[in-house]
């Protein structure tokens, strides 16, 4: 008997396509996201979990999962939705999906960084709004990029990625990460690392987060560091919600204590919090960072080869654990 293989959300194509050729798979045709109880009895039934961001995969989901359970292999980079310690008491494999969503991601964080500062969504509420008179001198005014300093915040892959983008861009970089990167890389970025995050945060004109969320970074960016920013300064968040303390930056950006946000991720996905809805200075994405179609297919790729690595008994090369 083939392993059973339970994929929690439908997939491209392509991907599972390969995946009903390989493995004895249960898809999910409708896409719909599984409640916790469908969890539950996916967990209790799988030999290998397919889940993604959407799946709490807390830890009574992996506790009460079957025996025969060793294997979570997630389609996605980010594993925070994953009690990792109940998986490893429990002996579980888990597998991710890094480096080849990077650009796309990076992408997004410029595309966050772009429409914010240059007001594309407020200008495009006007237009199809019917409130748009034709061109004026002093009508929606951005701010230009060059010259200004960003501060990323978690230089890996996405944040290098990002640091690259930008300098073509014009802007000058800075960085706090818990360690400094290669010398001949920050040489080439021209970047500049902090070591004092508080100190990186209160000179920088924007503030990009880029690091996964663990228990050191929820949230990395407090209330307390938020007060920090310059009033003329922007956040831009492509990583999780919860490295913000949403409350405080809703409460900046109302207030004007910060100049805006341009987010593509929330603390309570799907749903969003009601008063950014209100807010001009906010630029608003549905979680859509790795939402290209080369990505998707080369995350199930990744999805496929660590499965059928473990299946055949070797080590999955994109383990996060065991
Ligand atoms: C990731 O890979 O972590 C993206 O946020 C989508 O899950």
């Amino acid at each position: 008997m083939k392993p059973l293989v339970i994929v929690t959300r439908k997939l491209p194509e392509e991907v599972e396509k390969r995946m009903a050729e390989l493995f004895n798979v249960r898809l999910n045709e409708d896409d719909h996201a599984f409640s916790h109880d469908e969890l539950l009895a996916a967990a209790r039934e799988a030999d290998i979990l397919v889940p993604t961001v959407t799946d709490k995969i807390n830890t009574d989901v992996i506790a009460e999962g079957g025996a025969s359970l060793k294997m979570i292999a997630n389609f996605g980079v980010g594993v925070d939705h994953i009690d990792l310690k109940t998986a490893k008491n429990r002996m579980i494999t888990v597998t991710n999906t890094p480096g080849v969503l990077t650009d796309d991601t990076a992408d997004m964080a410029m595309t966050l960084l772009l429409s914010l500062t240059r007001r594309t969504g407020e200008g495009e509420r006007m237009l199809r709004g019917g409130n748009w008179h034709g061109w004026a001198p002093t009508g929606i005014r951005g701010v230009r990029l060059q010259d200004k300093k960003l501060g990323i915040i978690g230089m890996g892959r996405i944040g290098q990625a990002l640091a690259m983008r930008a300098k073509s861009f014009g802007l000058e970089i800075h960085y706090h990460n818990r360690s400094q990167i290669d010398q001949q890389l920050e040489n080439e970025l021209g970047a500049t690392y902090w070591s004092s995050l508080d100190q990186m945060i209160s000179q920088m004109d924007f503030i990009s987060l880029n690091c996964p969320s663990t228990e050191e970074t929820r949230p990395i960016m407090s209330g307390r560091r938020i007060k920090l920013m310059k009033k003329h300064a922007y956040i831009i968040n492509t990583a999780r919600g919860d490295v913000i303390d949403e409350n405080a930056m809703l409460e900046a950006l109302g207030a004007g204590d910060i100049a805006g946000a341009g987010l593509d991720v929330y603390e309570n996905e799907p749903n969003v919090d009601a008063r950014f809805m209100a807010l001009e200075n906010v630029v608003l994405a549905p979680h859509m960072g790795s939402a290209t179609i080369e990505a998707r297919i080369a995350m199930g790729e990744k999805v496929i080869i660590n499965v059928k690595t473990f299946i055949d008994g070797h080590s999955p090369r994109n383990r996060v654990l065991i």
